[in-house]
């Protein structure tokens, strides 16, 4: 109660500040949403005792990709201010801008649509909702939104946009922002946004947790794919060495699309793999045999014999030459040591204490 009571004054007392401050916000498409999410402070201890910042840095949401997106066009609730409770954004929500190859409002739903007939799917092929719902990603998920959350203002810009290819843009289109913000649109998709290390981390939350693992009958292939020298190339600075996506999307389609290897158009079907190694930024003369190369072995001994037998001898072989070697050493030490002394008396002592 204590609570409520707090959170209608800070309401109040902003409103007032609103109409205080500018008479003319008030136009219902126009809600000048900043005026007091700008405000650091913007922030309650919610229902379940959880932390909740309200606030939103305008300096990242521009750098963000939903710039020209209103927030009233996510946010489609929110129609008057004082305004109540939000609630939680749809990301197939349709938006005022028109995606130009199709003349259509845009949204997210063929992103929806590719994931929800990928292995990522909630539902099945009949329909029915799969066993574990919540194991299975939606898009908040993978894309934790981290426009909201102060500290990522830390997180620099986006890769592909230097100054001197924007420059050659800026020979014809000279007024604004035109060509920066164009420039940016296409050279930041060219490769990939995140760091590869940073996409291991997305499919690590799921995969890498071992009572996922076992719900799901699946191995531990983020700690497999880590052992990988992939994985260390990666650690090392490469952007060029797979991450988890470039071997397990669909070959041509978006990075959505994730199958089991039991389909047969799964990029890591047996079938596929040398065509899933072949890119030209990978392996350009991958042959058939590299359909061979196993990258999620594990130890154990029944899925993987020969691994496991090879563990086990080299195992034995290292601690056998090892301990082989500690043992002459320490001998010869010894020997050093003590160099008179014997286990074994020779005829001479023998006859010495007799006399
Ligand atoms: C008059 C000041 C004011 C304006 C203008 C304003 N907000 Fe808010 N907003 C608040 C306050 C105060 C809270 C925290 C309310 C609470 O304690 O739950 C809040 C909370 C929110 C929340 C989280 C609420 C929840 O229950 O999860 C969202 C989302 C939100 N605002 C979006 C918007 C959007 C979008 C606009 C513009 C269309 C907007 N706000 C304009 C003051 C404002
Ligand atoms: C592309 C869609 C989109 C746009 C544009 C957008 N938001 Fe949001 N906003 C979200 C999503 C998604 C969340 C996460 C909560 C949820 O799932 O609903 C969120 C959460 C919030 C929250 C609540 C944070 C919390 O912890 O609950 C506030 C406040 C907020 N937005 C305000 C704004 C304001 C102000 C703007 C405009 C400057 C804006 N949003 C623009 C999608 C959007
Ligand atoms: C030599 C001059 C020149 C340079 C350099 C140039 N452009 Fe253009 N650009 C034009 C002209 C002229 C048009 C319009 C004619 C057309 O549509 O073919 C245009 C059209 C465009 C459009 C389409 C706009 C629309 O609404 O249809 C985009 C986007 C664009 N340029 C982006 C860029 C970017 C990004 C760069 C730098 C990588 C760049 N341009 C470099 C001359 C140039
Ligand atoms: C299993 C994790 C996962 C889920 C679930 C997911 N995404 Fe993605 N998404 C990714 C990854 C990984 C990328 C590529 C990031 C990069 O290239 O830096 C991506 C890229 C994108 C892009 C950029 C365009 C592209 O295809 O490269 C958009 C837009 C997007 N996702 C929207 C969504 C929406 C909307 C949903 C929900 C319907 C969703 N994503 C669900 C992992 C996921
Ligand atoms: C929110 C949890 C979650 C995240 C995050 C997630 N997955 Fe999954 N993944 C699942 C579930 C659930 C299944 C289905 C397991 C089953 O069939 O029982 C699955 C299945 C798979 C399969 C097929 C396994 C099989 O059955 O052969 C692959 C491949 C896969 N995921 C790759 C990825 C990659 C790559 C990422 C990161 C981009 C990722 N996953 C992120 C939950 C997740
Ligand atoms: C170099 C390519 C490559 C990389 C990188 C890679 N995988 Fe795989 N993955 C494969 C291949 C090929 C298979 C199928 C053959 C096998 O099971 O070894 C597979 C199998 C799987 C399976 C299914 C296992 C099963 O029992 O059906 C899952 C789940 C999976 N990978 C997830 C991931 C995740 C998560 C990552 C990142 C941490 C990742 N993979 C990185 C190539 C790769």
């Amino acid at each position: 109660m204590g609570k409520s009571y707090i959170k209608r004054h800070v309401v109040m007392l902003l409103s007032a500040l609103l109409l205080c401050g500018t008479g003319t916000a008030s136009a219902e498409d126009e809600l000048d949403c900043l005026l007091c999410h700008k405000y650091r402070g913007l922030s309650r201890i919610d229902e379940n005792g959880k932390f909740r910042l309200f606030y939103i840095n305008e300096v990242i949401f521009k750098e963000g990709p939903h710039v020209r997106i209103k927030c009233a066009d996510c946010h489609q609730d929110i129609k008057k201010i004082p305004h109540d409770p939000a609630k939680k954004v749809e990301c197939t929500t349709e938006c005022h801008l028109i995606e130009p190859s199709g003349q259509k409002n845009f949204s997210h739903k063929p992103v929806a649509d590719l994931l929800a007939k990928s292995v990522h799917g909630k539902l099945d092929a009949e329909g029915k909702p799969k066993k574990d719902q919540q194991d299975y990603p939606g898009c908040k998920d993978c894309h934790e939104e981290p426009l909201y959350r102060p500290l990522s203002f830390f997180k620099g810009k986006s890769s592909g946009v230097s100054e001197r290819g924007l420059a050659r843009c800026q020979t014809c289109h000279r007024t604004g922002d035109f060509a920066e913000s164009f420039y940016k649109h296409v050279t930041s998709r060219l490769r990939k946004m995140r760091d590869p290390k940073e996409i291991v981390g997305i499919c690590a939350k799921c995969h890498g947790d071992k009572e996922f693992q076992q719900r799901h009958k699946l191995d531990d292939v983020v700690t497999s794919y880590k052992e990988t020298y992939h994985y260390k190339a990666l650690l090392f600075g490469s952007q060029e060495t797979p991450d988890c996506t470039d071997c397990h999307v669909v070959k041509g389609e978006g990075v959505h699309f994730i199958e089991s290897k039991k389909s047969p158009t799964a990029a890591s079907n047996k079938k596929n793999i040398p065509t899933t190694c072949r890119t030209s930024e990978c392996h350009e003369k991958a042959g058939e045999k590299l359909a061979g190369y196993q990258v999620h072995v594990t130890y154990d001994k029944d899925k993987y014999p020969l691994q496991h037998y090879m563990l086990v001898f080299f195992t034995w072989l290292t601690a056998g030459v090892l301990y082989f070697f500690l043992t002459l050493i320490f001998l010869e030490l010894l020997r050093r040591l003590f160099p008179h002394y014997s286990f074994v008396k020779s005829p001479d002592d023998d006859r010495h204490s007799a006399g």
